[in-house]
């Protein structure tokens, strides 16, 4: 092994952006993640980033590529938004006394102010944290002590993090596996059923519920009654009622919070993502007088909660500035009527295509959901539609590498409209976007159409194309039926 020889002088970072441009995918395979580096390679989505702007991402030869990933909903403000930057700068240059810990700084203060003056009037307080897993970490531990009780509930499909405790709630298999054991007394209840609910909560040993207004994985949307249900079955049950508004909040789905739709009234909130207009990182935890009170019940327990970076200056000046550039843009209401216009266009596409089962949105948070066995050329993979349902090569394929199809749909996308969106979770065919509020009705229409043409040609497209082209080797070889 070559001795390492650390740099002496400190590099400038524009220096270092531009003298080392196009090392970013050798060094990711080296030291990061070169399974992920194989996924982009596999995919062609291993471009070379260099900027990014509003609702676009930028790559090195001055491409302007429509970014619907929105680094996982973080840029709702749009990428680099220059109030931000400019707040962030100002902060710093304001040399601040910051995170002094046994003292209190003014801007988190300011900005618990200003969320829970947009939030429902149940929640009276603020546990800062810089993450969107740490929000729901923080949100546990409040739940257990302030109940007592030992039990967390959540969604079937939910997301709420990968660190030990929200990974308990998390309803995907396929990030818990291998992790275990996980955190005892975390059971899942199916999305929408209110008497599953009951039941679990009938044994009145249940701290809280933990739930998505609208879950990200899939972009499911909720039954009309079931979160005002489940908020009144959890108050009868003595138990707290927790939305996870890490991906639906500040503005995401048309309105400041999600929980707006419905007039909840929940114990606790947790936030963090667009809350920071995505230039640092990030969360918060917004609770009920009631149940923050019962936790930091007495000085010697001020800080049984709580961590070192939490509630710094940076991040609240971030998030100051992105509250105000949602205010004065309107980018709320914005989003409504963009997220009107995405599915007016695409909702379309359902009846269009028998290969699209749905296309669903609320806001600016949209999906379009396909079943790759329901066209007659898809029913057995060769056209003849006489054969059962799934056992032709579409069929081989979906069991050996589920949600296949949608890469079908998302390389060609980025390859030839220069369009950037994600497959919703794994083993699913579901394509997701989560653009920048500002995005403007041109590239929403630019989009619509892309996605036309695109699902066009992927219905007609055999599997073997799709296995040829993205299969993953062992999905090829089984999709095949060689070991
Ligand atoms: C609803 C929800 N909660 C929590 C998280 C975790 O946030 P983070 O990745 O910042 O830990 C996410 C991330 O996607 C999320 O969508």
């Amino acid at each position: 092994m070559p001795p390492k020889s650390p740099s002496t002088s400190i590099p400038s970072v524009r220096e270092l952006l531009a003298g080392r441009v196009g090392e970013e995918m050798a060094l990711n395979d080296r030291y990061l993640n070169p399974q992920l580096g194989r996924i982009l390679r596999t995919l062609g989505f291993d471009r070379t980033w260099v900027g990014g702007e509003g609702a676009h991402l930028i790559d090195a030869r001055g491409d302007r590529y429509l970014d619907l990933y929105g680094g996982y909903g973080v840029f709702a403000v749009g990428r680099n938004h220059p109030a931000v930057i400019a707040a962030v700068r100002e902060v710093m240059d304001a040399h601040t006394a910051n995170m002094p810990q046994l003292g209190v700084t003014l801007l988190s203060g300011v900005l618990a102010e200003q969320l829970l003056a947009r939030a429902p009037a149940s929640v009276a307080a603020m546990v800062p944290a810089n993450t969107g897993t740490e929000a729901v970490e923080a949100a546990i531990k409040i739940a257990r002590a302030a109940t007592g009780r030992p039990r967390i509930l959540y969604a079937e499909h939910a997301f709420h993090g990968l660190t030990l405790g929200s990974l308990s709630l998390n309803g995907n298999d396929e990030f818990r596996d291998g992790f275990g054991p996980l955190l005892p007394g975390c059971d899942a209840v199916a999305f929408g059923d209110l008497d599953g609910l009951r039941r679990e909560l009938e044994r009145g040993d249940v701290a809280a519920f933990v739930v998505e207004p609208v879950q990200g994985k899939g972009v499911n949307i909720p039954p009309a009654d079931y979160l005002r249900g489940a908020q009144k079955l959890c108050r009868d049950a003595g138990t707290l009622f927790v939305c996870d508004e890490v991906q639906t909040g500040l503005g995401r789905t048309g309105r400041f919070l999600a929980l707006e739709h419905w007039g909840l009234e929940p114990d606790m909130v947790c936030l963090s993502k667009a809350l920071s207009g995505g230039i640092v990182p990030i969360g918060a935890v917004l609770v009920s007088r009631k149940a923050f009170d019962s936790v930091f019940d007495g000085m010697e327990r001020a800080v049984r909660h709580g961590s070192t970076f939490g509630g710094n200056d940076v991040g609240a000046a971030a998030a100051l500035a992105t509250l105000a550039v949602l205010d004065s843009e309107g980018l709320v209401a914005r989003s409504a009527r963009s997220g009107a216009l995405l599915l007016e266009l695409t909702k379309p596409l359902q009846e269009r295509y028998d290969v699209v089962r749905e296309v669903r949105g609320l806001g600016l948070m949209w999906a379009i959901e396909f079943d790759p066995l329901a066209s007659a050329g898809h029913a057995n993979g060769n056209g003849n539609g006489s054969k059962p349902r799934g056992t032709g090569l579409w069929g081989r394929v979906e069991r050996a590498q589920p949600g296949l199809f949608s890469q079908m749909v998302t390389v060609p996308l980025f390859t030839e409209h220069h369009i950037l969106c994600q497959v919703a979770g794994h083993h699913m065919n579901v394509i997701k976007a989560l653009p920048a509020l500002v995005i403007e009705d041109d590239e929403i229409r630019r989009f619509a159409n892309a996605l036309d043409e695109v699902v066009a040609h992927a219905a007609r497209a055999p599997a073997a194309v799709a296995l040829s082209r993205f299969g993953l080797g062992v999905a090829r070889r089984r999709a095949l039926g060689r070991r």
